[in-house]
């Protein structure tokens, strides 16, 4: 039974066709394998990357030792690892694509009972959703992942054998603010750093840093889990352009 008279499927439709698309967008991109990097800039679907097929100057560890296989295949686990298991994308896929329940009351599509609750629900408490509490261990995977997407910020002002700004520079210093502003806001990452404390005067930066830097990102989560999702596919696509020749990147000095 559906209580709501207005229009409460469009959140989840418009959330599930946007999640959708970047689903799509990211298998193109993780098996295209090539056109992932030009001057130093370097998709971040592709980073670190691993395999014989890197750049040199962009290439982690021993060249070669994993093989030509898509370097996107071998990273992206952690960080699609961290973004299926968030608060806020578990809310919209079981919304958008489990209706389970698709928004505030409406019925879970799986209800048996007039009030619209499933008689054996059990949530995240057992099998399988209950592996959704390895949320935690991959924020610190994250936190990798985010500094690693920083040096490619910086890596992304080198040209030649110096220094320079193109079009593509500043697009990866804003794909690395937002990837902070994503992790730093966490739900996990809040707990971490305010969590566990009987009185924070006891642990004086931990508060600080709770407060002006982790709760306020946390309170615009669900924004920041969008603006870093459509701007790592831009710059993976920006990236895609400049190598393919579609465009050129525009150098300012
Ligand atoms: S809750 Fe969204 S990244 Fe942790």
């Amino acid at each position: 039974m559906i209580l709501r008279k207005d229009r409460w499927w469009l959140q989840p439709l418009v959330t599930g066709l946007g999640l959708l698309a970047f689903v799509v967008y990211g298998v193109w991109t993780a098996f295209r394998g090539d056109f992932y990097f030009a001057h130093h800039y370097l998709s971040p679907f592709y980073s670190p990357c691993f395999v014989s097929s890197c750049p040199p100057a962009e290439t982690w560890g021993p060249a070669g030792s994993i093989g030509t296989v898509s370097p996107a295949l071998l990273v992206l686990i952690f960080p699609m690892g961290f973004r299926v298991t968030c608060y806020y994308y578990r809310k919209t896929y079981y919304r958008s694509f489990w209706a389970s329940p698709p928004a505030c009351a409406v019925a879970d599509v799986g209800s048996t009972t007039p009030g619209g609750v499933r008689s054996r629900y059990s949530g995240e408490t057992r099998f399988p959703l209950i592996w959704q509490n390895v949320h935690r261990y991959f924020w610190y995977a994250a936190f990798i992942f985010a500094g690693i997407l920083t040096y490619d910020a910086v890596e992304a002002f080198r040209f030649g054998g110096g220094w320079g700004m193109g079009l593509g520079s500043l697009i990866f210093v804003v794909n690395a603010v937002l990837i902070w502003s994503y992790t730093l806001g966490c739900h996990a990452c809040r707990h971490l750093c305010g969590g566990g404390l009987r009185k924070f005067s006891k642990a004086p930066a931990r508060y600080a840093i709770w407060r002006k830097v982790v709760t306020p990102l946390n309170a615009h989560h669900q924004l920041f889990a969008w603006l870093s999702l459509i701007w790592i596919a831009w710059t993976d696509f920006y990236v895609y352009l400049v190598a393919t020749g579609t465009i050129h990147d525009p150098r300012f000095f």
